[in-house]
């Protein structure tokens, strides 16, 4: 198998990995702990997260970032991952939620009902189209003054981390599933391309694996 993933073939794969996932912290740790910097999530209130995973993010957010009622839904196309994340979050049942979905669009939501869109190394592992529908689906459930967090592989600039990047995609070319489906990607061109404004963008290195973060609000129309 070769090219990105299906959401049917990500279910099945993330079905497998489970809770081993949690590993992936190793190198996807200083990233997040960026993107939790960069995120102002102290001032949000109602947070939606695709493909939450076990949902260790999720737990963090709601420990110690979010107002203590803020409210977060995750989706994700995995029902392992699902029941992982429901268990991990039951805690916070009343005001947290996660949804097993099938990956058609539209997502579940309302329009304008959450004013952060969280996506932590997901979108690496999208089909390049289907990523732009997921990135309108975004500006649709994000309220005018709401803001896109988003983590991603992204291909190393130097010395090992550039080796690394390499060698990982080459891996994906070969079978995704080997790599979980992700491979590095350019965040930023393509949220410029879909109309968003950057208002942060990083690149955190750990284990030489480079991670993109970047953090973006819908660009108003007419300048309004
Ligand atoms: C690489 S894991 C990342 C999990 C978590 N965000 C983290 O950083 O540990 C990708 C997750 O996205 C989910 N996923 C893949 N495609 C999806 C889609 N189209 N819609 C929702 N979730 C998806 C997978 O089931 C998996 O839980």
């Amino acid at each position: 198998m070769s090219g990105a993933l299906s959401p049917r073939e990500a279910a099945c794969v993330y079905d497998r990995i489970g809770r081993l996932q949690d590993w992936q912290s190793l190198y996807e740790g200083p990233a997040i702990a960026e993107l939790l910097r960069a995120g102002n999530f102290a001032k949000a209130r109602s947070v939606y997260e695709l493909g939450p995973g076990t949902g260790a993010l999720a737990e963090r957010l709601l420990s110690d970032y979010l107002p203590k009622d803020a409210r977060y839904r995750g989706v994700d196309v995995s029902p392992k991952m699902v029941r992982l994340a429901r268990e991990r979050l039951h805690r916070w049942a009343e005001r947290a939620r996660i949804d097993l979905v099938d990956g058609s669009l539209p997502l579940p939501g309302p329009d304008g009902g959450y004013d952060r869109y969280l996506a932590a190394y997901v979108f690496d592992l999208l089909a390049p189209g289907y990523s732009v529908r997921v990135l309108e689906e975004a500006r649709r459930l994000l309220g005018q003054a709401g803001l896109l967090c988003l983590v991603s592989l992204t291909p190393g600039r130097s010395g090992s981390s550039r080796l690394v990047s390499a060698g990982w995609r080459r891996l994906w070319q070969l079978d995704a599933r080997i790599v979980g489906g992700c491979r590095p990607i350019d965040l930023a061109p393509l949220l410029i391309a879909a109309g968003w404004e950057i208002r942060h963008r990083s690149v955190v290195q750990a284990w030489s694996v480079s991670s993109e973060i970047v953090v973006a609000s819908p660009r108003l129309v007419g300048g309004q």
